[in-house]
């Protein structure tokens, strides 16, 4: 069951750094490629296809003398305009003519919007308008509804949670969302602040070890649930705009490099926690240049977290450097990850199989 969940989260993070691709590649494709075309067809379909779409004034009577010209050009075929917006379902060839024989000008992935200006007068294939010219697709594999965005997010079955030390290794961010039934036991660490069990019981030791150690750690936040994150998010957009004149858009980027939105968060996950000095009371940036700080950094992986949000990795995690938030990833591999020098991100890239 572990090994399963982690294929799942390795296969979500794979999907997730190949999604950067371009939606549409105007390269041609090797015959050899996958890119769909039609179903399996009999080579009696196959060639009739071709026929009806390639020579449509074969099935003509025969030229008399009076009407000797006969076109052979491929692109002169027949099509009925039509206007509208498809969609491929596939991945699918996109050919000069409507003929599995022509030449393949490009390829649609599946999701891609198609121009659609014409049909075969078999059904069998779409005219599109591709980068300004006129090329085929086979007709199935266009469709008028929009495909649905797809949703990242982990799919864990439930009562799956933290069954052993390497399940919680895994990343929740920006791109992976929590699953919407998450359900966690939760155990207080400080005051009122909960994790999530287990990792409440390492940071509560890790706190008092600090205080053996005479350094007092201050919990600042810990479990959030969804809810309360989406009202964290929304309260500092507004403020944003009320106290500092942004625009909505100015405020929304600015919240997103800081707060993480509602089911993106690790707190919503009940395995992260805001620490800071006693002589605070709200998170900043100077906290790196406490006491409090160096004993957490020396110590906090022997407890199974670490610093999350590092400097420098801004632009991979897609937040500010925190020196304050520590995520519980299990004593297994915190250390090697803090060693790294890499975020989870990035180690869990390298590491999850
Ligand atoms: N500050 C971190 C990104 C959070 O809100 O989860
Ligand atoms: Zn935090």
């Amino acid at each position: 069951m572990n090994f399963g969940y982690r294929r799942v989260a390795a296969a979500i993070f794979a999907a997730l750094a190949l999604c950067g691709c371009a939606s549409r590649q105007a390269v041609p494709v090797s015959s050899a490629d996958q890119a769909t075309e039609a179903p399996p067809a009999t080579s009696a379909e196959i060639s009739s296809e071709i026929e009806t779409a390639t020579a449509p004034s074969e099935t003509a009577t025969a030229p008399t003398e009076e009407t000797t010209f006969v076109t052979t050009d491929p692109l002169d075929y027949a099509f009925e305009p039509l206007s509208a917006k498809m969609y491929s379902t596939d991945t699918l060839n996109v050919r000069e003519y409507p003929s599995t024989e022509a030449k393949i000008v490009g390829q649609l992935n599946p999701g891609d919007e198609a121009d659609v200006v014409g049909r075969t007068p078999d059904g069998a294939w779409y005219v599109i308008n591709f980068d300004g010219s006129r090329a085929c697709v086979f007709a199935e594999y266009l469709s008028a509804e929009q495909p649905e965005e797809e949703t990242e997010q982990l799919v864990i079955p439930e009562n799956y949670y933290f069954a052993d030390e390497d399940d919680y290794f895994f990343v929740v961010n920006k791109q992976i969302y929590l699953p919407e039934d998450y359900s966690i036991e939760t155990a207080f660490v400080q005051g009122s602040y909960e994790l999530e069990i287990v990792a409440a019981e390492r940071c509560r030791a890790m706190i008092a070890a600090a205080e053996k150690d005479g350094i007092d750690l201050k919990v600042l936040s810990a479990y959030r649930t969804v809810e309360y994150q989406r009202n964290l998010f929304e309260r500092n957009v507004k403020s944003r705009m009320e106290d500092y004149g942004m625009t909505y858009d100015e405020a929304v980027y600015d919240v997103s490099i800081n707060i993480a939105p509602p089911g993106g968060s690790e707190h919503n996950a009940g395995l992260a926690v805001d620490i800071i000095d006693r002589n605070h009371w709200d998170t900043y940036e100077e906290f790196e240049d406490t006491e409090e700080f160096e004993w957490l950094i020396g110590h906090c992986t022997d407890f199974g977290f670490i610093l999350r949000y590092p400097k420098g990795k801004e632009d991979v995690t897609g937040y500010i450097y925190e020196p304050w938030h520590y995520r519980y990833v299990g004593v297994k591999y915190a250390k090697d990850i803090m060693d790294s020098g890499l975020c989870l991100e990035e180690y869990f890239e390298q590491h999850a199989q």
